[in-house]
Protein backbone atom coordinates (compact mmCIF):
# COMPACT_ATOMS: atom_id res chain seq x y z
CA UNK A 1 0.00 0.00 0.00
CA UNK A 2 3.14 2.08 0.40
CA UNK A 3 6.38 2.52 -1.39
CA UNK A 4 7.53 4.24 1.88
CA UNK A 5 10.59 2.51 3.23
CA UNK A 6 11.30 3.95 6.51
CA UNK A 7 7.62 2.95 7.10
CA UNK A 8 7.93 -0.66 5.81
CA UNK A 9 10.92 -0.90 7.63
CA UNK A 10 9.29 0.50 11.20
CA UNK A 11 6.22 -1.82 10.95
CA UNK A 12 8.30 -4.50 10.00
CA UNK A 13 10.49 -4.21 13.14
CA UNK A 14 7.83 -3.78 15.19
CA UNK A 15 5.70 -7.14 14.27
CA UNK A 16 9.08 -8.70 14.88
CA UNK A 17 8.87 -7.53 18.50
CA UNK A 18 5.25 -7.53 19.25
CA UNK A 19 4.61 -11.10 17.34
CA UNK A 20 0.55 -10.11 16.15
CA UNK A 21 -0.50 -13.43 14.22
CA UNK A 22 -0.96 -11.46 11.33
CA UNK A 23 -0.19 -7.47 10.66
CA UNK A 24 -3.24 -5.51 8.75
CA UNK A 25 -2.42 -2.04 6.49
CA UNK A 26 -5.76 -0.18 7.05
CA UNK A 27 -7.63 1.63 3.76
CA UNK A 28 -10.03 3.34 5.70
CA UNK A 29 -12.86 2.22 3.33
CA UNK A 30 -16.62 1.92 4.60
CA UNK A 31 -15.86 -1.90 3.82
CA UNK A 32 -13.04 -2.27 5.67
CA UNK A 33 -14.98 -0.22 8.94
CA UNK A 34 -18.12 -2.11 8.68
CA UNK A 35 -15.96 -5.40 8.80
CA UNK A 36 -14.07 -5.08 11.84
CA UNK A 37 -17.05 -3.56 13.78
CA UNK A 38 -18.91 -7.41 12.48
CA UNK A 39 -15.76 -8.91 13.80
CA UNK A 40 -15.77 -7.08 17.43
CA UNK A 41 -19.80 -7.99 17.52
CA UNK A 42 -19.12 -11.83 16.54
CA UNK A 43 -16.37 -11.78 19.36
CA UNK A 44 -18.51 -10.15 22.01
CA UNK A 45 -16.90 -6.87 22.05
CA UNK A 46 -19.10 -4.90 20.71
CA UNK A 47 -23.11 -4.32 20.19
CA UNK A 48 -24.61 -3.08 17.28
CA UNK A 49 -27.52 -1.03 17.84
CA UNK A 50 -30.99 -0.54 16.83
CA UNK A 51 -30.55 0.02 13.03
CA UNK A 52 -33.74 2.54 13.29
CA UNK A 53 -32.87 4.09 16.65
CA UNK A 54 -28.87 3.95 16.02
CA UNK A 55 -28.25 3.39 12.54
CA UNK A 56 -24.73 2.62 12.06
CA UNK A 57 -24.41 2.51 15.89
CA UNK A 58 -22.31 0.30 18.22
CA UNK A 59 -21.79 -0.17 21.89
CA UNK A 60 -18.61 -1.27 24.00
CA UNK A 61 -18.23 -2.04 27.40
CA UNK A 62 -14.46 -1.65 28.50
CA UNK A 63 -13.24 -2.90 31.66
CA UNK A 64 -13.71 -1.21 35.30
CA UNK A 65 -10.32 -0.58 35.70
CA UNK A 66 -9.85 1.35 32.20
CA UNK A 67 -12.06 3.81 32.25
CA UNK A 68 -10.10 6.93 31.15
CA UNK A 69 -6.73 8.93 31.00
CA UNK A 70 -4.29 7.30 33.69
CA UNK A 71 -2.44 10.45 34.27
CA UNK A 72 -0.16 8.90 37.07
CA UNK A 73 1.21 6.48 33.93
CA UNK A 74 1.70 9.40 31.62
CA UNK A 75 5.71 10.03 31.01
CA UNK A 76 7.21 13.08 29.28
CA UNK A 77 10.80 11.03 28.30
CA UNK A 78 12.95 13.74 27.34
CA UNK A 79 16.68 14.00 27.78
CA UNK A 80 16.51 16.29 30.32
CA UNK A 81 14.41 16.05 33.49
CA UNK A 82 13.95 19.75 33.95
CA UNK A 83 12.96 19.56 30.14
CA UNK A 84 9.55 18.24 31.66
CA UNK A 85 9.08 20.20 34.38
CA UNK A 86 7.26 19.61 38.07
CA UNK A 87 4.02 19.04 36.10
CA UNK A 88 5.01 16.28 33.92
CA UNK A 89 5.70 12.38 34.97
CA UNK A 90 9.76 12.06 33.51
CA UNK A 91 11.28 9.38 32.84
CA UNK A 92 14.93 8.81 30.96
CA UNK A 93 14.16 8.01 27.00
CA UNK A 94 16.85 5.47 26.56
CA UNK A 95 15.54 3.70 30.48
CA UNK A 96 11.83 4.11 29.30
CA UNK A 97 12.31 2.19 25.95
CA UNK A 98 14.03 -0.35 27.33
CA UNK A 99 11.60 -1.08 30.09
CA UNK A 100 8.79 -0.67 26.66
CA UNK A 101 10.37 -3.16 24.98
CA UNK A 102 10.41 -5.57 28.14
CA UNK A 103 6.57 -4.70 27.95
CA UNK A 104 5.81 -4.71 23.75
CA UNK A 105 7.74 -7.96 23.42
CA UNK A 106 4.96 -10.54 22.33
CA UNK A 107 2.53 -8.20 23.87
CA UNK A 108 0.61 -8.96 20.75
CA UNK A 109 0.07 -12.56 20.34
CA UNK A 110 -2.62 -14.12 19.45
CA UNK A 111 -3.86 -10.69 17.44
CA UNK A 112 -3.96 -8.48 14.81
CA UNK A 113 -1.36 -5.62 14.20
CA UNK A 114 -3.25 -2.34 12.47
CA UNK A 115 -1.56 -0.27 10.80
CA UNK A 116 -3.39 2.82 11.01
CA UNK A 117 -2.28 6.24 9.12
CA UNK A 118 -3.97 9.66 10.08
CA UNK A 119 -3.68 13.17 9.42
CA UNK A 120 -4.25 14.97 11.98
CA UNK A 121 -6.05 18.03 10.16
CA UNK A 122 -7.57 17.91 6.64
CA UNK A 123 -5.52 16.11 4.47
CA UNK A 124 -2.85 17.97 2.83
CA UNK A 125 -3.12 20.79 4.60
CA UNK A 126 0.16 22.97 5.42
CA UNK A 127 -1.34 22.96 9.09
CA UNK A 128 -1.66 18.80 8.95
CA UNK A 129 0.34 16.58 10.50
CA UNK A 130 0.91 12.89 9.72
CA UNK A 131 0.96 9.66 12.73
CA UNK A 132 0.76 6.26 11.91
CA UNK A 133 -0.30 4.04 15.09
CA UNK A 134 0.21 0.13 15.26
CA UNK A 135 -2.03 -0.93 17.61
CA UNK A 136 -3.69 -4.53 18.69
CA UNK A 137 -7.10 -3.08 19.14
CA UNK A 138 -9.71 -3.00 16.29
CA UNK A 139 -11.81 -0.48 18.68
CA UNK A 140 -8.87 1.84 18.42
CA UNK A 141 -9.22 1.21 14.24
CA UNK A 142 -12.85 2.34 14.32
CA UNK A 143 -12.46 5.16 16.66
CA UNK A 144 -9.43 6.51 14.69
CA UNK A 145 -11.48 6.30 11.60
CA UNK A 146 -14.32 8.65 13.55
CA UNK A 147 -12.06 10.96 15.49
CA UNK A 148 -8.84 11.69 12.49
CA UNK A 149 -8.70 11.27 8.53
CA UNK A 150 -8.06 7.71 8.60
CA UNK A 151 -6.39 5.28 5.90
CA UNK A 152 -4.72 4.94 2.21
CA UNK A 153 -5.14 8.51 1.04
CA UNK A 154 -3.07 9.36 4.37
CA UNK A 155 -0.17 7.04 2.51
CA UNK A 156 -0.78 8.54 -0.64
CA UNK A 157 0.04 12.34 0.79
CA UNK A 158 2.66 11.14 2.67
CA UNK A 159 4.91 9.53 -0.13
CA UNK A 160 8.10 8.91 0.92
CA UNK A 161 7.48 11.90 4.11
CA UNK A 162 8.14 11.84 7.58
CA UNK A 163 5.43 10.41 9.71
CA UNK A 164 4.80 10.44 13.87
CA UNK A 165 5.39 7.11 15.11
CA UNK A 166 2.47 5.98 17.63
CA UNK A 167 2.49 2.69 18.88
CA UNK A 168 -0.32 0.90 20.74
CA UNK A 169 -1.08 -2.33 22.60
CA UNK A 170 -3.98 -3.26 25.00
CA UNK A 171 -0.66 -5.39 26.68
CA UNK A 172 -2.93 -8.72 26.68
CA UNK A 173 -1.24 -11.25 24.76
CA UNK A 174 -3.42 -14.14 23.43
CA UNK A 175 -1.62 -17.90 23.92
CA UNK A 176 -3.32 -20.33 21.87
CA UNK A 177 -6.49 -21.41 22.54
CA UNK A 178 -6.79 -18.86 25.09
CA UNK A 179 -10.20 -16.88 25.27
CA UNK A 180 -10.10 -13.12 24.44
CA UNK A 181 -11.56 -10.88 27.46
CA UNK A 182 -14.12 -8.47 26.24
CA UNK A 183 -11.83 -5.49 26.98
CA UNK A 184 -8.51 -6.61 27.03
CA UNK A 185 -6.00 -4.18 28.92
CA UNK A 186 -3.21 -4.65 31.51
CA UNK A 187 -2.81 -3.77 34.90
CA UNK A 188 -2.86 -0.18 36.00
CA UNK A 189 0.70 -0.80 37.29
CA UNK A 190 1.30 -1.88 33.57
CA UNK A 191 0.09 1.02 31.37
CA UNK A 192 2.56 3.34 30.04
CA UNK A 193 1.26 6.23 27.91
CA UNK A 194 4.96 7.49 26.60
CA UNK A 195 6.01 10.29 25.11
CA UNK A 196 9.55 11.23 23.47
CA UNK A 197 9.07 14.84 22.45
CA UNK A 198 13.01 15.08 20.86
CA UNK A 199 12.45 12.15 18.18
CA UNK A 200 8.51 12.75 18.17
CA UNK A 201 7.45 9.39 19.26
CA UNK A 202 4.55 8.01 21.41
CA UNK A 203 4.62 4.28 22.95
CA UNK A 204 1.69 3.27 24.19
CA UNK A 205 1.08 0.04 26.62
CA UNK A 206 -1.66 -1.82 28.82
CA UNK A 207 -4.98 0.57 28.38
CA UNK A 208 -7.53 0.61 25.35
CA UNK A 209 -9.56 3.84 26.51
CA UNK A 210 -9.91 7.11 24.83
CA UNK A 211 -6.73 9.69 25.11
CA UNK A 212 -4.37 6.39 26.12
CA UNK A 213 -5.20 4.55 22.98
CA UNK A 214 -6.16 7.06 20.60
CA UNK A 215 -2.92 8.60 19.86
CA UNK A 216 -3.64 11.10 17.69
CA UNK A 217 -5.45 12.84 20.10
CA UNK A 218 -4.05 13.82 23.48
CA UNK A 219 -0.59 12.42 22.48
CA UNK A 220 -0.07 13.63 19.30
CA UNK A 221 -2.18 16.45 18.98
CA UNK A 222 -1.61 18.24 22.21
CA UNK A 223 1.93 16.96 23.94
CA UNK A 224 4.19 16.48 20.65
CA UNK A 225 1.95 18.90 18.84
CA UNK A 226 3.21 21.70 21.88
CA UNK A 227 6.81 20.51 21.60
CA UNK A 228 6.39 21.20 17.47
CA UNK A 229 4.46 24.02 18.11
CA UNK A 230 7.45 25.97 21.10
CA UNK A 231 9.67 24.80 18.62
CA UNK A 232 8.09 26.46 15.42
CA UNK A 233 6.47 29.37 16.74
CA UNK A 234 2.65 28.59 16.45
CA UNK A 235 0.40 26.92 19.71
CA UNK A 236 -0.93 23.67 20.05
CA UNK A 237 -4.31 24.16 22.67
CA UNK A 238 -6.85 21.99 24.39
CA UNK A 239 -9.52 24.46 23.10
CA UNK A 240 -12.69 24.43 20.79
CA UNK A 241 -13.16 26.60 18.51
CA UNK A 242 -16.58 28.04 16.97
CA UNK A 243 -18.10 30.68 14.98
CA UNK A 244 -20.67 33.79 16.56
CA UNK A 245 -22.87 35.24 14.48
CA UNK A 246 -24.34 38.59 15.67
CA UNK A 247 -27.86 39.71 14.67
CA UNK A 248 -26.73 42.25 11.98
CA UNK A 249 -24.34 39.01 10.53
CA UNK A 250 -21.58 40.08 11.56
CA UNK A 251 -19.87 36.78 12.65
CA UNK A 252 -16.21 36.72 14.82
CA UNK A 253 -14.68 33.20 15.50
CA UNK A 254 -13.47 32.21 19.34
CA UNK A 255 -11.22 29.47 21.03
CA UNK A 256 -11.84 28.86 24.61
CA UNK A 257 -9.69 26.21 26.89
CA UNK A 258 -11.50 25.00 29.56
CA UNK A 259 -10.06 21.31 31.43
CA UNK A 260 -11.72 18.30 30.39
CA UNK A 261 -15.06 17.69 31.25
CA UNK A 262 -15.85 21.49 31.50
CA UNK A 263 -17.93 22.16 28.92
CA UNK A 264 -16.14 22.38 25.72
CA UNK A 265 -17.96 20.17 23.54
CA UNK A 266 -21.44 22.13 25.15
CA UNK A 267 -19.87 25.49 24.32
CA UNK A 268 -19.17 24.51 20.55
CA UNK A 269 -22.37 23.57 20.11
CA UNK A 270 -24.57 25.88 22.15
CA UNK A 271 -28.04 26.81 20.98
CA UNK A 272 -28.37 30.65 21.44
CA UNK A 273 -31.72 31.29 23.55
CA UNK A 274 -31.38 34.63 22.33
CA UNK A 275 -32.93 36.20 18.80
CA UNK A 276 -30.70 36.42 16.11
CA UNK A 277 -27.72 35.03 17.50
CA UNK A 278 -26.02 31.84 15.59
CA UNK A 279 -23.85 29.36 16.59
CA UNK A 280 -21.56 27.45 14.32
CA UNK A 281 -19.33 24.62 15.30
CA UNK A 282 -15.35 24.21 14.36
CA UNK A 283 -13.77 22.24 17.01
CA UNK A 284 -14.47 20.92 20.54
CA UNK A 285 -11.17 20.08 22.32
CA UNK A 286 -7.99 20.55 20.08
CA UNK A 287 -7.07 24.04 18.06
CA UNK A 288 -3.78 24.49 16.60
CA UNK A 289 -3.07 27.96 15.92
CA UNK A 290 -1.02 30.15 13.76
CA UNK A 291 -0.33 33.70 12.66
CA UNK A 292 -1.80 33.90 9.12
CA UNK A 293 -0.15 36.17 6.04
CA UNK A 294 -2.64 39.14 7.04
CA UNK A 295 -1.71 39.48 10.73
CA UNK A 296 -4.61 37.40 12.13
CA UNK A 297 -4.34 33.99 14.45
CA UNK A 298 -5.39 31.37 12.61
CA UNK A 299 -6.89 28.30 13.89
CA UNK A 300 -7.83 24.68 12.55
CA UNK A 301 -9.16 21.65 14.27
CA UNK A 302 -6.96 18.92 13.72
CA UNK A 303 -9.50 15.84 14.61
CA UNK A 304 -12.52 14.88 12.66
CA UNK A 305 -14.83 13.81 15.39
CA UNK A 306 -16.38 14.30 18.84
CA UNK A 307 -15.25 11.70 21.56
CA UNK A 308 -17.90 13.37 23.86
CA UNK A 309 -18.60 13.11 27.75
CA UNK A 310 -21.87 11.41 27.39
CA UNK A 311 -23.95 11.93 30.80
CA UNK A 312 -25.84 14.56 30.64
CA UNK A 313 -25.62 15.40 27.41
CA UNK A 314 -29.39 15.78 26.32
CA UNK A 315 -31.57 17.33 23.52
CA UNK A 316 -32.68 20.29 26.67
CA UNK A 317 -28.68 20.72 26.81
CA UNK A 318 -26.79 20.28 23.93
CA UNK A 319 -29.15 19.04 21.21
CA UNK A 320 -26.51 19.59 18.70
CA UNK A 321 -23.76 16.69 20.04
CA UNK A 322 -27.15 14.82 20.33
CA UNK A 323 -27.65 15.00 17.28
CA UNK A 324 -24.22 14.87 16.08
CA UNK A 325 -24.52 11.01 17.62
CA UNK A 326 -27.77 9.83 16.25
CA UNK A 327 -26.10 7.48 13.88
CA UNK A 328 -22.85 6.06 13.11
CA UNK A 329 -21.53 6.83 16.37
CA UNK A 330 -19.60 4.70 18.69
CA UNK A 331 -20.82 4.21 22.68
CA UNK A 332 -18.64 3.61 25.27
CA UNK A 333 -19.77 2.82 28.94
CA UNK A 334 -22.88 4.18 28.28
CA UNK A 335 -25.98 2.30 29.42
CA UNK A 336 -27.74 -0.36 27.33
CA UNK A 337 -31.50 -0.52 26.52
CA UNK A 338 -33.25 -3.55 26.40
CA UNK A 339 -34.59 -2.01 22.88
CA UNK A 340 -30.73 -1.71 21.22
CA UNK A 341 -30.29 1.94 22.25
CA UNK A 342 -28.04 3.44 24.60
CA UNK A 343 -29.06 5.75 27.63
CA UNK A 344 -27.50 7.69 30.51
CA UNK A 345 -28.27 9.95 33.29
CA UNK A 346 -29.28 13.12 32.55
CA UNK A 347 -30.17 11.95 28.74
CA UNK A 348 -33.78 13.81 29.24
CA UNK A 349 -36.21 10.86 29.79
CA UNK A 350 -36.15 7.80 32.32
CA UNK A 351 -33.87 4.76 31.73
CA UNK A 352 -36.19 2.02 29.94
CA UNK A 353 -37.46 -1.18 32.25
CA UNK A 354 -34.59 -3.86 31.84
CA UNK A 355 -31.89 -1.36 30.83
CA UNK A 356 -28.43 -2.46 31.18
CA UNK A 357 -25.34 -0.65 33.46
CA UNK A 358 -22.13 -0.47 31.66
CA UNK A 359 -20.87 -3.11 34.31
CA UNK A 360 -23.29 -5.62 32.55
CA UNK A 361 -25.65 -5.12 35.63
CA UNK A 362 -29.21 -4.69 35.36
CA UNK A 363 -29.80 -0.87 35.75
CA UNK A 364 -31.54 -0.06 39.19
CA UNK A 365 -32.22 3.41 40.10
CA UNK A 366 -32.82 3.15 43.47
CA UNK A 367 -29.55 1.29 44.35
CA UNK A 368 -27.74 4.47 43.40
CA UNK A 369 -24.88 2.87 40.98
CA UNK A 370 -25.42 4.69 37.82
CA UNK A 371 -26.12 3.22 34.55
CA UNK A 372 -24.01 4.84 32.51
CA UNK A 373 -20.15 5.79 34.17
CA UNK A 374 -19.93 9.60 34.49
CA UNK A 375 -16.44 9.24 31.71
CA UNK A 376 -18.71 7.26 29.15
CA UNK A 377 -18.22 8.90 25.94
CA UNK A 378 -19.86 9.04 22.64
CA UNK A 379 -16.82 8.62 19.53
CA UNK A 380 -19.36 10.67 16.57
CA UNK A 381 -18.09 12.18 13.24
CA UNK A 382 -18.02 15.90 13.17
CA UNK A 383 -19.68 16.40 9.20
CA UNK A 384 -22.88 15.31 11.19
CA UNK A 385 -23.07 17.82 13.84
CA UNK A 386 -26.03 20.24 12.17
CA UNK A 387 -24.35 23.52 12.77
CA UNK A 388 -20.91 22.15 11.75
CA UNK A 389 -19.53 25.50 10.30
CA UNK A 390 -18.60 25.95 6.57
CA UNK A 391 -15.02 26.73 6.84
CA UNK A 392 -14.46 23.51 9.84
CA UNK A 393 -12.04 21.89 6.78
CA UNK A 394 -10.26 25.03 5.84
CA UNK A 395 -6.66 24.13 5.41
CA UNK A 396 -5.66 28.32 6.19
CA UNK A 397 -7.91 27.57 9.47
CA UNK A 398 -10.13 30.66 10.89
CA UNK A 399 -9.10 33.95 12.64
CA UNK A 400 -9.55 34.00 16.02
CA UNK A 401 -10.73 36.97 17.62
CA UNK A 402 -11.15 36.25 20.86
CA UNK A 403 -9.87 33.65 23.58
CA UNK A 404 -11.43 32.41 26.83
CA UNK A 405 -9.89 30.72 29.39
CA UNK A 406 -12.46 28.64 32.32
CA UNK A 407 -13.57 25.90 34.78
CA UNK A 408 -15.49 24.79 37.28
CA UNK A 409 -15.01 27.21 39.97
CA UNK A 410 -17.66 27.30 43.21
CA UNK A 411 -16.09 30.97 44.52
CA UNK A 412 -13.93 33.70 43.75
CA UNK A 413 -14.19 33.72 39.90
CA UNK A 414 -16.80 36.40 38.34
CA UNK A 415 -18.84 34.86 35.50
CA UNK A 416 -16.75 36.70 32.99
CA UNK A 417 -14.11 38.77 33.05
CA UNK A 418 -11.66 40.32 30.37
CA UNK A 419 -7.60 40.92 30.29
CA UNK A 420 -6.26 44.46 30.25
CA UNK A 421 -3.56 43.37 27.39
CA UNK A 422 -1.65 39.98 26.34
CA UNK A 423 0.13 39.33 28.93
CA UNK A 424 -2.06 40.03 31.48
CA UNK A 425 -4.17 37.03 29.29
CA UNK A 426 -1.01 34.84 29.34
CA UNK A 427 -1.38 35.46 33.17
CA UNK A 428 -5.17 34.55 33.13
CA UNK A 429 -4.36 31.27 31.75
CA UNK A 430 -1.84 30.57 33.66
CA UNK A 431 -4.28 30.75 36.52
CA UNK A 432 -6.93 28.55 35.33
CA UNK A 433 -8.04 25.80 38.29
CA UNK A 434 -11.10 23.83 38.63
CA UNK A 435 -13.01 21.18 40.72
CA UNK A 436 -11.71 17.77 39.87
CA UNK A 437 -13.93 16.06 37.32
CA UNK A 438 -14.31 11.74 35.79
CA UNK A 439 -11.91 12.55 32.84
CA UNK A 440 -9.00 11.23 34.78
CA UNK A 441 -8.44 8.52 37.72
CA UNK A 442 -7.30 8.72 40.53
CA UNK A 443 -7.69 12.67 41.48
CA UNK A 444 -8.17 14.24 45.05
CA UNK A 445 -11.33 16.20 45.09
CA UNK A 446 -11.20 20.03 45.31
CA UNK A 447 -9.63 22.57 43.22
CA UNK A 448 -7.05 21.59 41.03
CA UNK A 449 -4.61 23.97 39.15
CA UNK A 450 -4.99 23.17 35.48
CA UNK A 451 -2.91 26.18 33.80
CA UNK A 452 -4.08 26.81 30.15
CA UNK A 453 -6.40 23.65 30.81
CA UNK A 454 -3.16 22.05 29.82
CA UNK A 455 -2.23 20.61 32.96
CA UNK A 456 -2.46 16.60 31.23
CA UNK A 457 -1.45 17.38 28.08
CA UNK A 458 1.36 20.20 27.79
CA UNK A 459 4.60 18.10 26.55
CA UNK A 460 7.33 20.16 27.94
CA UNK A 461 8.42 22.35 30.89
CA UNK A 462 5.14 24.74 31.87
CA UNK A 463 7.11 27.78 32.88
CA UNK A 464 8.52 27.42 29.39
CA UNK A 465 5.42 26.95 28.20
CA UNK A 466 4.07 29.52 29.66
CA UNK A 467 7.58 31.68 27.92
CA UNK A 468 6.05 30.51 24.71
CA UNK A 469 2.59 32.20 25.14
CA UNK A 470 4.07 35.64 26.02
CA UNK A 471 6.57 35.00 22.59
CA UNK A 472 3.98 35.00 20.73
CA UNK A 473 2.84 38.18 21.92
CA UNK A 474 5.55 39.82 20.97
CA UNK A 475 6.03 37.58 17.54
CA UNK A 476 2.50 39.12 16.28
CA UNK A 477 3.27 40.36 13.64
CA UNK A 478 0.20 43.02 14.27
CA UNK A 479 -0.19 43.34 18.20
CA UNK A 480 -3.47 45.36 17.42
CA UNK A 481 -4.82 41.93 15.78
CA UNK A 482 -3.94 39.73 18.64
CA UNK A 483 -6.86 37.87 19.87
CA UNK A 484 -8.75 39.69 23.33
CA UNK A 485 -8.32 37.17 25.93
CA UNK A 486 -11.57 36.15 28.75
CA UNK A 487 -12.28 34.15 31.80
CA UNK A 488 -15.44 32.69 32.30
CA UNK A 489 -17.08 30.77 34.94
CA UNK A 490 -20.18 29.19 34.52
CA UNK A 491 -19.87 27.19 37.70
CA UNK A 492 -20.17 29.84 40.50
CA UNK A 493 -22.67 28.99 43.52
CA UNK A 494 -24.79 30.32 45.70
CA UNK A 495 -24.16 29.37 49.48
CA UNK A 496 -26.55 26.95 49.62
CA UNK A 497 -24.37 25.45 46.28
CA UNK A 498 -27.30 26.10 43.76
CA UNK A 499 -25.58 27.46 40.42
CA UNK A 500 -26.06 31.27 40.13
CA UNK A 501 -26.12 30.59 36.48
CA UNK A 502 -28.23 28.67 34.15
CA UNK A 503 -25.54 27.68 31.93
CA UNK A 504 -25.62 25.79 28.44
CA UNK A 505 -27.26 27.98 25.60
CA UNK A 506 -28.17 30.88 28.00
CA UNK A 507 -24.15 31.47 27.77
CA UNK A 508 -24.48 32.89 24.55
CA UNK A 509 -25.60 36.01 26.88
CA UNK A 510 -22.38 35.96 28.22
CA UNK A 511 -20.64 35.57 24.53
CA UNK A 512 -22.73 38.24 23.31
CA UNK A 513 -20.74 40.87 26.21
CA UNK A 514 -17.46 39.02 24.61
CA UNK A 515 -18.44 39.47 21.22
CA UNK A 516 -19.01 43.50 21.64
CA UNK A 517 -16.15 44.03 23.84
CA UNK A 518 -14.12 42.64 20.59
CA UNK A 519 -16.31 45.09 18.40
CA UNK A 520 -15.46 47.51 21.22
CA UNK A 521 -19.24 48.26 21.42
CA UNK A 522 -19.50 47.92 25.13
CA UNK A 523 -17.84 49.63 28.42
CA UNK A 524 -17.25 48.09 31.34
CA UNK A 525 -15.81 48.39 35.10
CA UNK A 526 -11.88 48.11 35.46
CA UNK A 527 -11.19 45.71 38.76
CA UNK A 528 -8.01 44.52 39.98
CA UNK A 529 -8.65 41.27 38.06
CA UNK A 530 -9.69 42.81 34.63
CA UNK A 531 -12.77 44.22 32.57
CA UNK A 532 -15.60 43.03 34.42
CA UNK A 533 -19.19 43.49 32.80
CA UNK A 534 -21.44 46.69 34.24
CA UNK A 535 -24.15 45.68 36.43
CA UNK A 536 -27.16 45.36 33.37
CA UNK A 537 -24.88 44.72 30.20
CA UNK A 538 -25.25 41.17 30.51
CA UNK A 539 -28.23 40.51 29.04
CA UNK A 540 -30.82 38.75 31.27
CA UNK A 541 -34.45 39.48 29.55
CA UNK A 542 -36.49 36.51 29.69
CA UNK A 543 -34.37 34.68 32.51
CA UNK A 544 -35.96 33.97 35.70
CA UNK A 545 -34.76 33.80 39.21
CA UNK A 546 -30.92 35.24 37.56
CA UNK A 547 -31.42 39.10 37.18
CA UNK A 548 -30.84 38.91 41.24
CA UNK A 549 -28.06 37.02 41.11
CA UNK A 550 -25.64 38.96 39.02
CA UNK A 551 -24.30 40.93 41.82
CA UNK A 552 -23.05 37.76 43.19
CA UNK A 553 -21.92 36.19 39.32
CA UNK A 554 -19.59 39.60 38.85
CA UNK A 555 -18.55 40.31 42.62
CA UNK A 556 -14.42 40.14 42.65
CA UNK A 557 -13.93 39.71 46.47
CA UNK A 558 -10.77 41.08 47.80
CA UNK A 559 -10.12 38.75 50.21
CA UNK A 560 -11.35 35.67 47.95
CA UNK A 561 -8.45 37.01 45.28
CA UNK A 562 -5.92 37.24 48.32
CA UNK A 563 -6.38 33.38 49.06
CA UNK A 564 -6.12 32.86 45.52
CA UNK A 565 -3.09 34.61 44.37
CA UNK A 566 -1.29 33.03 47.27
CA UNK A 567 -2.18 29.93 45.91
CA UNK A 568 -1.29 31.42 42.69
CA UNK A 569 2.32 31.94 43.89
CA UNK A 570 2.65 28.68 45.32
CA UNK A 571 2.23 27.29 42.39
CA UNK A 572 4.40 29.67 40.44
CA UNK A 573 7.34 28.60 43.46
CA UNK A 574 7.26 24.78 41.99
CA UNK A 575 8.20 26.49 38.15
CA UNK A 576 11.34 28.09 39.39
CA UNK A 577 13.28 30.00 36.75
CA UNK A 578 11.44 28.90 34.25
CA UNK A 579 8.34 31.28 35.37
CA UNK A 580 8.77 33.98 33.44
CA UNK A 581 9.44 37.17 34.62
CA UNK A 582 6.20 39.01 32.73
CA UNK A 583 3.57 36.47 34.96
CA UNK A 584 5.17 37.54 38.00
CA UNK A 585 5.03 41.12 36.98
CA UNK A 586 1.22 40.59 36.48
CA UNK A 587 0.53 38.79 39.75
CA UNK A 588 2.75 41.73 41.53
CA UNK A 589 0.28 44.77 39.61
CA UNK A 590 -2.67 42.83 40.82
CA UNK A 591 -1.85 42.35 44.04
CA UNK A 592 -0.92 46.05 43.96
CA UNK A 593 -4.13 47.02 42.45
CA UNK A 594 -6.18 45.08 45.10
CA UNK A 595 -3.81 46.86 47.92
CA UNK A 596 -2.12 43.59 49.08
P1 LIG B 1 -13.68 16.82 27.56
O1 LIG B 1 -14.22 16.10 26.40
O2 LIG B 1 -13.33 15.92 28.72
O3 LIG B 1 -12.52 17.71 27.23
O4 LIG B 1 -14.90 17.72 28.18
P2 LIG B 1 -15.55 19.08 27.70
O5 LIG B 1 -14.74 20.24 28.19
O6 LIG B 1 -15.85 19.05 26.24
O7 LIG B 1 -16.92 19.12 28.55
P3 LIG B 1 -18.43 18.85 28.08
O8 LIG B 1 -18.95 19.92 27.18
O9 LIG B 1 -18.55 17.46 27.62
O10 LIG B 1 -19.18 19.01 29.48
C1 LIG B 1 -18.86 18.24 30.60
C2 LIG B 1 -19.94 18.33 31.63
O11 LIG B 1 -20.17 19.70 32.01
C3 LIG B 1 -21.28 17.79 31.16
O12 LIG B 1 -21.83 16.99 32.18
C4 LIG B 1 -22.11 19.02 30.93
O13 LIG B 1 -23.46 18.77 31.12
C5 LIG B 1 -21.55 20.02 31.94
N1 LIG B 1 -21.69 21.42 31.43
C6 LIG B 1 -21.30 21.87 30.23
N2 LIG B 1 -21.61 23.18 30.07
C7 LIG B 1 -22.21 23.56 31.21
C8 LIG B 1 -22.76 24.81 31.67
O14 LIG B 1 -22.77 25.82 30.99
N3 LIG B 1 -23.29 24.82 32.95
C9 LIG B 1 -23.30 23.71 33.74
N4 LIG B 1 -23.82 23.81 34.96
N5 LIG B 1 -22.80 22.51 33.33
C10 LIG B 1 -22.26 22.43 32.09
C1 LIG C 1 -10.16 14.92 27.88
O1 LIG C 1 -9.99 14.27 28.94
O2 LIG C 1 -9.85 16.13 27.81
C2 LIG C 1 -10.78 14.27 26.71
C3 LIG C 1 -10.97 12.82 26.76
O3 LIG C 1 -11.06 14.91 25.72
S1 LIG C 1 -9.54 11.93 26.32
O4 LIG C 1 -9.50 11.79 24.88
O5 LIG C 1 -9.65 10.63 26.97
O6 LIG C 1 -8.37 12.65 26.75
MN1 LIG D 1 -10.83 17.25 26.06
Amino acid sequence: MTSNQKLINWVNEWAELCQPEKVYWCDGSEEENSRLLNEMVESGMAKKLDGKKRPGSYYFQSDPSDVARVENRTYICSTKKEDAGPTNNWADPVDMKATLRGFFKGSMKGRTMYVIPFSMGPLGSDIAHIGIELSDSPYVVVNMKVMTRMGKAVLDVLGNGKFVPCIHSVGAPLEPGQEDSKWPCAPIDSKYICHFPETNEILSYGSGYGGNALLGKKCFALRIASNMAKREGWLAEHMLIMGITNPSGVKKYIAAAFPSACGKTNLAMLVPTIPGWKVETVGDDIAWMKFGKDGQLYAINPEAGFFGVAPFTSMDTNPNAMLSARANTIFTNTGLTPDGDIWWEGIGYDAPEGTITWTQEVYDKASGKPAAHPNARFSAPASQCPVIDKEWENPAGVPISAILFGGRRPGTVPLVYQSFDWNHGVFMGSIVGSEVTAAAIGLKAGVRRDPFAMLPFCGYHMGDYFAHWVSIGEAAPDKTKLPKIFNVNWFRKSAQGKFLWPGYGENIRVLQWIFERTAGTVSAIETPIGFVPELGSINTEGLDGVEENMIELLAVDKGQWKDELDLVREQYAAFGTHLPQELVEEITAIEARFGI
